[in-house]
């Protein structure tokens, strides 16, 4: 598409090496305004971006503001049931035009000047437009907002390119599609994003969020202080069933591991100690007689943290969440978390799946504010570029190429499998596709 020549080549930032078993990469991709614009441009402005989840606009007129890189729009539900994506700029001097980040407006009215657009796009009034506009041969569609042709859905899961020539989305799920499988298919009457959601942002850049999401070598670190204080909680009250947390990943020696999903696509499972806590148990049954028991065992026995390139991640652990990001600069970004739950849950599951979200996934919860102070801590020790590589080598010696036994049970085509979710070899994937972006979108 068009957009800022990017002329700089970047791919030196990212030292691989896989005859040595060397993978590093330079600090700068964390806080060079340069390589933000190129992200911007060759990353977020050219291939697929998260939008939001079907539920979040379910009824004809349902409004979702959100972005695509750096430019502003929202995904509205039509009357034939289907999505349209529009560039959220009013077509006469820009002004938003969504009024809430949510809503329903079968005709949406700019707060500025008052001209108005059917939620298909169609500018159908202009205040004052007999006065305004010689009326000779004028045509009011001239008007008609910015459509994103490109937008698609995966079982729920709405994405839009700007770059009219991308590929499926099917394609670009690559192997992520597995995992948001055996989210989906848990429930049969769908899923749902639970009213409310929590935005904060991090002084840091957007790909220590999904460096995060898929890192279990900091859980026993940063998150000893969650499985304490939960553990000091639940040995004084009476808690039993899903009401309780589970801490055992944690703290506990658990058979853990991680894939490079393809197209920078990357995720991380752990063995639960306690499988009977979350809030899908109930279900049991009705999984072992649905599913191969390859399949119940991972949607049961294993939590599992899936970052999709560029923008989200969905995790399906004792709660389960996605976690939206937005780059707001090279230095900031923003997150917002969602639950996520099977649409018509019982309320002992639906109120356990909460009760764990807010101790885990919300900022005012025990865990997400020590990830956050953790990620700061990187950025601002990123600044060091004298000492210029982060290190990303770890389990290189024991990377098992192609999918592990696990994968392969479920049909899973991962590229890369580790056998132990403290090793790294996953970012390779994330940062190889970052370098063949960068370097696509390269005006040589
Ligand atoms: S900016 Fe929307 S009507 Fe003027
Ligand atoms: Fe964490």
């Amino acid at each position: 598409m068009d957009g800022n020549p990017i002329e700089r080549d970047f791919s030196a930032l990212v030292d691989d090496r896989p005859e040595e078993r060397s993978f590093r990469v330079d600090r700068s991709v964390y806080s060079d305004p340069a390589v933000y614009d190129a992200e911007m441009t060759c990353i977020f402005e050219s291939g697929w971006v998260y939008l939001c989840h079907e539920s979040q606009v379910e009824k004809e007129g349902d409004y979702y503001a959100t972005e695509i890189g750096r430019q502003p729009v929202f995904v509205s539900r039509q009357k034939d049931g289907g999505l349209k994506c529009f560039i959220n700029a009013c077509s006469h001097r820009a002004a938003i035009l969504t009024p809430f980040k949510r809503g329903n407006a079968r005709v949406m009215t700019c707060r500025f000047h008052g001209w108005a657009y059917n939620c298909d796009g169609r500018c159908v009034r202009i205040k004052g437009e007999d006065e305004g506009f010689p009326q000779d041969g004028f045509d009011r569609a001239q008007f008609n907002l910015t459509e994103v042709k490109t937008v698609a859905s995966y079982r729920g899961f709405v994405f839009a390119s700007l770059n009219p020539g991308v590929e499926t989305l099917e394609d670009y799920l690559d192997a992520a599609k597995t995992f948001i499988d055996l989210l989906v298919d848990q429930s049969p009457a769908g899923l749902e994003v639970v009213r409310g959601y929590s935005t904060y942002t991090i002084r840091g850049n957007w790909k220590m969020q999904l460096e995060n999401a898929v890192d279990g070598y900091h859980v026993s670190t940063v998150h000893r202080v969650f499985a304490a204080t939960v553990g000091a909680r639940e040995a004084r009250d009476s808690s039993s069933g899903m009401a309780r947390t589970e801490g055992g990943r944690i703290t506990g020696k658990v058979a853990t591991g991680g894939y490079d999903l393809g197209r920078g696509h990357m995720m991380i499972w752990a063995t639960h100690t306690t499988p009977e806590v979350r809030p899908i148990w109930g279900q049991k049954e009705r999984f072992e007689k649905e599913f191969p028991p390859a399949k119940v065992k991972w949607i049961l026995e294993r939590g599992r943290n899936l970052a999709v390139f560029p923008n989200v991640m969905i995790m399906d652990n004792p709660s389960t969440q996605i976690r939206k990001v937005k780059p707001l600069g090279p230095d900031r970004f923003e997150v917002t978390v969602y639950c996520i739950a099977p649409k018509g849950e019982p309320a002992e599951a639906r109120a356990a799946r909460l009760r764990k979200f807010e101790d885990f996934y919300l900022t005012s919860g025990m865990a997400t504010s020590d990830d956050v102070a953790a990620l700061e801590d990187t950025y601002d020790g990123g600044m060091a570029t004298t000492a210029r590589w982060n290190e990303f080598g770890r389990g290189y010696a024991t990377m098992i190429e192609g999918p592990d036994e696990d994968a392969a049970a479920i049909g899973c085509a991962a590229r890369t499998s580790m056998r132990n979710w403290d090793f790294e070899t996953l970012y390779h994937g994330f940062y190889r596709r970052w370098r063949t972006l960068m370097a696509a979108g390269r005006n040589d």
